[in-house]
């Protein structure tokens, strides 16, 4: 008898089948047992007549508990009502494990609770299908950048200087010196973009932030590209593609996911280029336009960068940043000298900032004033300024965070369902 997986049911109508998974779901009624099994890759209703089922599957379909693993036997059956189109007509059922009382019930549950049982609330049908989302993410960006002829280049975790900002660095000794877990790849890109000509990292980041937000992690995957010979347009105009890319994959991929999370396709169907562009200042004035309390000079919150979305119902691009606000690297606008060539993207639906990026300073001198102006110790930056002295070129690049990202097109709340096993502060556990 073959064995199959959810997925693969379409291609055995008609058959007898075996599939393994666990119980999701059961009830029964006079004559029938209703039993939902999912095994990964999908959700099956299998149904048996007490009566012609053999004894002992009959008595273990009344006993079996939720979440208990089993291998059902039965043949498949086309049925429009069924989710998935089919069902199983049970004609078995075995016992691999008998589960325990299960605690995640469908009754409401604290998120304290389910935080603590990380572990089991993966199994719910919510979490998993974020979590496929994610998976698809992941790969669906790997095929934008390899498309497009970039080469992969892996940063270290292990770093001994701050790429953004000294405050939230996670620290460790590293035989008697001092490492830092690294919050971005792109110093480690920005040379290596001077041998390959475009390059992306892809990987977890670090950051001690010790603020308790829905969109902080502590622990969080980002993917980094940057480009040799590029300028900022060209590195917006990137970002703008590579979101429109990704959403694209997620709406052709993910309906089943999108679906189980209630979440509107219309809002992703609105992703599509050009994104409007705001520079900081047209951004300071649109909020004092709308009410919103926000002076020159100040950087935006979650409320403002909500703000800013809303009059256009899709993402937007603020740019031309005081260089104040910003990272030591980013090159001045050569249209107004206190404002850098950097960028955010910015989601709409209240999700924020997505993504962060610039054209770097490829002038040596420059760049080392700012490291000095930033009170940054020149020592360990001898090697990201060698790149300003051997055949420097204009670069620009930028850093998306994957959880985000996820958060934002599977329509969740709080980044902490994005990603397997959350690092936020005061949880390390499970
Ligand atoms: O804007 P950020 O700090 O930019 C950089 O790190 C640049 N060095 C990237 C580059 O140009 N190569 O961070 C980039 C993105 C943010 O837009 C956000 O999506 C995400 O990383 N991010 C976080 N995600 C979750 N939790 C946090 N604590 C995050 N901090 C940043
Ligand atoms: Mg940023």
């Amino acid at each position: 008898m073959p064995e199959t997986l959810i997925s693969h049911i379409h291609e055995f109508e008609g058959r007898e089948v075996s599939l393994s998974g666990w119980l999701f779901k059961k009830r029964s009624s006079g004559k029938l047992h209703f039993l939902v099994l999912r095994d990964g890759t999908g959700y099956m209703q299998a149904v048996a007549s007490k009566k012609e089922l053999p004894e002992e599957a009959s008595r273990l379909c009344d006993e079996v508990t939720l979440e208990s693993s089993v291998t059902a036997r039965g043949i498949v059956r086309k049925d429009e009502r069924a989710p998935g189109g089919f069902e199983l007509s049970l004609t078995d059922l075995r016992l691999i494990h008998l589960a325990e009382p299960y605690p995640i019930t469908p009754k409401e549950h604290g998120t304290a609770f389910l935080m603590d049982h990380r572990h089991l609330w993966l199994r719910s049908s919510q979490q998993h299908a974020v979590l496929k989302i994610r998976s698809v993410l992941s790969f669906a960006i790997r095929e934008f950048f390899q498309s497009r002829e970039f080469v992969l280049i892996d940063s270290p975790i292990f770093t001994p200087a701050a790429c953004e900002g000294t405050s939230t660095l996670f620290q460790t000794d590293y035989f008697g010196q001092t490492a830092y877990l690294t919050q971005s790849g792109q110093l480690y890109l920005e040379p290596a973009c001077m041998s390959f000509g475009k390059v992306y990292c892809f990987g977890p980041t670090f950051r001690a932030e010790k603020s308790k937000t829905r969109r902080h992690l502590m622990e969080f995957w980002m993917v980094e590209p940057e480009v040799a010979f590029c300028e900022f347009d060209g590195i917006v105009k990137l970002a703008e593609d590579f979101v429109t890319d990704l959403a694209g994959a997620v709406l052709e991929r993910c309906g089943p996911e999108l679906e189980i999370l209630g979440r509107d396709r219309a809002m992703l169907e609105a992703i599509r280029p050009p994104f409007p562009r705001l520079t900081y200042d047209e951004a300071i004035d649109h909020l004092k336009e709308v009410g919103q309390e926000i002076a020159f000079g100040d950087d935006f919150g979650a409320p403002h960068e909500t703000a800013l979305c809303e009059k256009f119902q899709k993402p937007v691009i603020v740019w031309r940043f005081p260089e104040k606000l910003k990272a030591f690297y980013m090159q001045p606008d050569p249209e107004l000298s206190d404002r850098v060539l950097g960028f955010d993207l910015l989601a709409p639906e209240g999700f924020g900032e997505i993504i962060g990026g610039s054209q770097r300073i490829h002038d040596h001198d420059l760049l080392l004033e700012r490291i000095d102006s930033h009170k940054l110790p020149r020592e360990t930056f001898q090697w990201y300024l060698d790149i300003r002295r051997y055949g420097t070129v204009p670069h620009s690049g930028f850093g998306m965070g994957l959880e985000r990202m996820v958060a934002w097109l599977a329509g969740i709340q709080h980044l902490r369902e994005a990603i397997p096993y959350p690092r936020m502060l005061h949880r390390l556990y499970p």
